[in-house]
């Protein structure tokens, strides 16, 4: 029997056993204990006193001195960022369920967790200012270097507790409103239609796309960042920008961080204790994207004091936070937090999905029909309740988020102790969810190893609602997640309804940067249909 795509509702919903579709055979861990706490229960005396010690949870052991921080150095560690994938389903395969590592110099211990039975009643326990740990550069840079700018309102990225809840609350209304991201529809339609155009220039004589052409996608989500934070084109879809011009400078910027947060937050996290000259260089890049965000958040501000207004709706994204905080800081703070993760997120994840669909035909041409049929006239704007009809191609999207997980986990900081699969685990841990593996493990989806779209939109079949969650769960979850499946709906709506994409080069294998994506020269082919 057929259902359309489970939407996000369905992960909200309050927990029922019969709701939940677990392994019963086939499962390596069958004879494993299942969490015997509830989702929401509160957890006893009893559960504590018959857990066993958090010394006892299996792990890679630490060495004297130099902890377990030296399996990440390069040479001397067994363990390679880059194969960060490969190293957490190591962890699954040599320890179980749950994994301990601890002894990371200067950080506490990370606990990785697979068992999505578990991850989801940590979710739902986690209360309302869930704690998740993230951006140490960025958490430096907002509260120490720049306390001058952001103050008491930092926003949401890299911040905890009251000052986290203050300023989701204020935000988060206007961003989650499908009303708002209605309004982008267009908006984002002209931009992808300017990025169809530049990548036809870009191919060469057989169709296929530069050897850049991952950078060309930065671009474009650059571009639908702009339009939706800053209510302006930045122009970095242009084909002659010179280097000093603006977009440039701000492409050059965004690829500074995306190649360099990692490295900094990863491997030379040195910029803790002394500022390195790397370390000067991000605190550089982040000046530039607070004066742009400035800059431009003051031109709307200009721009809305002669806008005749009549009714909530005549405002965008960025007009509605600034009538109704009246302090442009607020959304300043809020333009800056959506480009800081706005950027390298969805430009992976399309990266993921574009290699997926040139190099699965077969399932290429079933959007290609889909998206025929719900736009069968080219030449009409798109709108936004038929893309809601897009049910192939949004678990295709789907399908490429559990299999090849662009963000390679989640993680919560606990916040009180906790018990998880039967181990006492103090407040303070982090609680690691690896998403990449989880989505991939036998008991929580059937046939994990095939790609097959086809699961998101039947009812039988195993697949727990917590082993993949591409965009986070609860309180926390992802701010910009409808304009990111918007974004991508669009693209692949436009492009695919008009080009195969096909792949003719080395296959590529996918390795974590930072997120989880092809790691390689993106040639893709584009073929006139
Ligand atoms: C496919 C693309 C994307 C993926 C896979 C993704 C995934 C995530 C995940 C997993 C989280 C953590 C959620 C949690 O802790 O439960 C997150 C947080 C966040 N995302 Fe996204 N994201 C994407 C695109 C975007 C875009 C385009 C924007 C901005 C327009 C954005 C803005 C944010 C913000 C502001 C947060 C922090 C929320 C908070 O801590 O309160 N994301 N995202």
């Amino acid at each position: 029997m057929g259902r359309s795509l489970r939407t996000f509702a369905a992960y909200t919903q309050p927990f029922t056993v019969k709701n939940a579709r677990h392994a019963t055979t086939g499962c390596p861990f069958s004879k494993r204990q299942r969490s015997q706490i509830a989702p929401t229960a509160e957890l006893s005396e009893e559960i504590f006193s018959n857990a066993k010690p958090y010394s006892e949870v299996p792990g890679p052991k630490p060495i004297p001195i130099l902890g377990n921080t030296w399996r990440m150095v390069p040479i001397i560690g067994q363990f390679d960022i880059s194969e960060f994938a490969k190293v957490t389903q190591h962890f699954l395969d040599r320890y179980g369920r749950i994994v301990r590592l601890g002894g990371l110099i200067g950080r506490p211990d990370l606990l990785f967790v697979y068992d999505a039975d578990e991850i989801e009643r940590i979710y739902r326990r986690e209360g309302p200012t869930p704690f998740r740990p993230s951006m140490p550069c960025l958490v430096k840079y907002k509260s120490e270097v720049r306390k001058d700018f952001f103050g008491e309102l930092p926003g949401v990225v890299g911040v905890h507790g009251e000052q986290w809840r203050r300023f989701r609350s204020k935000v988060q209304r206007p961003i989650l409103q499908p009303q708002t991201v209605k309004k982008y529809v267009a908006p984002i339609e002209l931009v992808t239609e300017d990025f169809i155009k530049y990548m036809e220039n870009a191919r060469d004589v057989n169709g296929d796309l530069p050897h850049e052409f991952d950078n060309d996608i930065h671009r474009w989500s650059l571009e639908c960042i702009g339009r939706v934070a800053l209510d302006t084109r930045l122009g970095c879809l242009s084909s002659d920008l010179t280097s000093n011009s603006e977009p440039q400078r701000i492409i050059d910027a965004a690829k500074f961080a995306l190649r360099n947060v990692a490295v900094l937050e990863l491997k030379a996290p040195y910029w803790r204790y002394v500022p390195t000259p790397l370390w000067t260089k991000y605190v550089n890049n982040m000046n530039f994207f607070v004066e742009l965000c400035s800059k431009y958040i003051n031109e709307a501000l200009e721009r809305l004091k002669t806008k005749k207004v009549t009714s909530e709706n005549d405002l965008s994204l960025l007009e509605r936070v600034l009538r109704s905080e009246g302090d442009p800081k607020i959304a300043t703070v809020m333009a800056l937090d959506l480009i800081l993760v706005g950027i390298d997120t969805i430009s992976m994840a399309v990266c993921s999905i574009l290699y997926q669909a040139a190099t699965r035909l077969k399932q290429q041409e079933k959007m290609a029909e889909e998206i025929r049929r719900v736009f069968p006239d080219p030449s009409k704007p798109i709108n936004y309740a038929d893309l809601d009809k897009l049910h192939y191609t949004k678990a295709f999207v789907r399908e490429v988020f559990r299999m090849y997980s662009t963000v390679i986990g989640n993680g919560r900081t606990l916040q009180e102790d906790d018990v998880i699969c039967g181990y006492h685990i103090p407040k303070g841990v982090q609680v690691v969810f690896p998403t990449i593996v989880t989505g991939n493990m036998s008991q929580f989806v059937s046939d994990p190893e095939e790609f097959k779209p086809e699961r998101w939109l039947e009812s039988d079949g195993r697949l727990h609602p917590f082993a993949s969650l591409p965009y986070g769960f609860g309180a926390r979850i992802c701010l910009g997640r409808r304009f990111a499946d918007l974004e991508i709906q669009i693209l692949l709506a436009k492009l695919i309804r008009r080009y195969r994409l096909e792949y003719h080069h080395e296959p590529l294998e996918y390795a974590v940067t930072f997120m989880y994506a092809p790691d390689g020269p993106l040639r893709l082919r584009m073929i006139e249909r």
